[in-house]
């Protein structure tokens, strides 16, 4: 307790920096980031679960995002929020007040979610939220453009990557928990077409940024990725500000 306390004393006196995690998708980012926020007393933020929630909502309102003035509208509807949760110690988020951190995993949102996280309008209404949370720095951010647009001027930015054998694997295992249903060739079909939308759209297509450094965890294990980006943090606290 005491140690805790000390630590979280420590932690508050130290510089506060702003850590981006970029990357394809199912790298573990998310997993990472979590990790990072932690050990560092930091907020963590899943910018995907955002567009994850924006894309459930349009889904259960049949809103057709091809129609801009659909999508606009739309936008103005959507109340989009983090909050903890002791049990599961992350935050989770919440769509109008509903907790949605769950169904938004599932496949039929990752089936829609690259084409709506495509449309500028959908892009700059959570962008602006993002900026805010990161208003007061200590903070971990997972995603696609939280490096090159929605926080340039990070302290450190990592971009992860590792084999699409090794992500595909990754990410069935952990459907398939969920819904034994789920088929490998649909997973890979469903990676490729993220990986392709995400990085060949218009609006802050994935790309690394020129000052990212490169984690490709291929042949990592969780604890070797974390012991990295972890030393990797520290160097940045401990610059001069
Ligand atoms: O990280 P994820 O798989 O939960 O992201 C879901 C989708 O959202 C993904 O296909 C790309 C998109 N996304 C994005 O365009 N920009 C972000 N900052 C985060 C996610």
């Amino acid at each position: 307790m005491l140690i805790a306390l000390k630590l979280a004393f420590l932690q508050a006196k130290m510089r506060k920096i702003i850590v981006t995690i970029d990357g394809w998708s199912s790298c573990g980012k998310s997993t990472l980031a979590k990790q990072l926020a932690k050990a560092l007393g930091y907020v963590y933020v899943d910018s995907g679960a955002m567009y994850r929630a924006i894309t459930l909502y349009f889904l259960r309102n049949h809103i057709d995002w091809t129609d801009l003035s659909a999508v606009k509208q739309a936008l103005k509807e959507i109340s989009l929020e983090f909050i903890y949760n002791s049990h599961s110690q992350q935050s989770e988020i919440y769509l109008n007040g509903e907790n949605v951190e769950y169904v938004i995993r599932d496949l039929v949102v990752a089936e829609k979610v690259s084409e709506v996280a495509a449309i500028k309008e959908v892009r700059q209404f959570a962008v602006a939220q993002q900026q805010k949370m990161g208003k007061k720095k200590g903070i971990v951010m997972d995603g696609r453009d939280i490096g090159t647009v929605v926080f340039p001027n990070a302290e450190l930015k990592i971009f992860m990557t590792a084999d699409n054998a090794v992500r595909v694997e990754r990410r069935f295992k952990e459907l398939y928990e969920k819904n034994p249903n789920v088929t490998i060739d649909e997973v890979k079909a469903n990676l490729e077409m993220r990986d392709y939308i995400d990085s060949h759209r218009e609006a802050s297509p994935l790309r690394q940024a020129e000052d990212a450094i490169l984690l490709d965890n291929t042949n990592l294990t969780e604890k070797e990725q974390f012991q990295k980006a972890l030393q990797w943090a520290h160097t940045e606290i401990n610059k001069k500000s």
